[in-house]
């Protein structure tokens, strides 16, 4: 368990809130794609934590960044933490994005929330100046956040929505043989879509692309003790939690 303190919890539309946090041991530790677990309350109710992606981080800042979704009790708990408030974290937990020794280029496939888990990995593979073409997918324009985040000179953020009909499977497959056309493509990630995983695994099979995919269940303990988050895979029943949340396309699509 760690403790952090929270420095900004604000509304940025769309019905996200972005927070950031200081907790400079789990910024330490943090790989792209791990989860931290957050305790919205002390006592019994609600009991369990809530898991969410790392968004972003800074290491030598020793901070961290969510960005969520009003779902339910725990998310409109979280909405009324304040700076200065001290909040119990568990984490990080789970497998995390591995980009590929000698990597050029790589694609990134977000949807709503599921955006906040590729974001930091985006900026990662940025830092070390492999290409990044990420397609960040929702609604409508509020409903779609990171583009800022990653912008970087070798970096093209393509926005889709569903009120233009620009997220419709053809299109985002457009944008992706336009991408693997202009020079092949080493690796693609993807969350927060079954459709889209669906597609990320076709297209990746069909051009013999590494792929990965971050899955989202309901989750309890968060440490691999009581298989509420299991999904089925190539491999068998894994647990989300710990296993994943990212497994290769592969395992559970293929
Ligand atoms: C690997 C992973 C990464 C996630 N990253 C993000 C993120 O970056 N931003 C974000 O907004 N949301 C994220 N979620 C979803 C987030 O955990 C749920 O929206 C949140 O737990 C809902 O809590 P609640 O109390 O508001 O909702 P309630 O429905 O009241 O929650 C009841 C219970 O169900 C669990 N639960 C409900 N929905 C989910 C869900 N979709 N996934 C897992 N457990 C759930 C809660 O943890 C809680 O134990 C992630 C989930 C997973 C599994
Ligand atoms: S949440 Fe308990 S095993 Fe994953």
């Amino acid at each position: 368990m760690r403790s952090g303190v929270v420095l900004a919890n604000e509304s940025i539309g769309g019905g996200y809130h972005h927070m950031i946090v200081n907790c400079p041991k789990i910024a330490e530790e943090i790989k792209d794609g791990q989860i931290v677990h957050i305790r919205v309350k002390d006592g019994y109710e609600p009991l369990l934590r809530r898991p969410f992606s790392v968004y972003l981080y800074d290491k030598k800042a020793g901070t961290i960044e969510f960005v969520y979704a009003i779902k339910g009790v725990g998310t409109e708990m979280m909405k009324s933490f304040k700076p200065g408030d001290e909040i119990d974290l568990l984490g990080p937990t789970g497998k995390s994005y591995t980009l590929k020794e000698g990597a050029k280029k790589i694609v990134l496939l977000g949807r709503g929330v599921g955006i906040a888990s590729i974001i930091s990995l985006g900026a990662s593979a940025a830092d070390k100046g492999i290409q990044v073409e990420a397609i960040l997918s929702g609604k409508s324009p509020e409903k779609v956040f990171g583009g800022k985040a990653l912008q970087s000179p070798t970096t093209t953020v393509n926005e889709v929505y569903d009120i233009d009909g620009t997220s419709d499977v053809e299109n985002v497959m457009k944008i992706l043989r336009r991408t693997q056309e202009e020079g092949g493509i080493d690796q693609i990630f993807v969350c927060g879509s079954k459709r889209l995983g669906q597609l990320a695994y076709d297209f990746a099979n069909e051009h013999n692309i590494e792929g990965y995919v971050s899955l989202e269940e309901r989750m309890a303990c968060g440490i691999g003790v009581c298989h509420v988050c299991v999904c089925k895979t190539t491999k068998g029943y894994q647990t989300v939690c710990k296993d994943g949340p990212v497994f290769p396309l592969a395992e559970v699509y293929g």
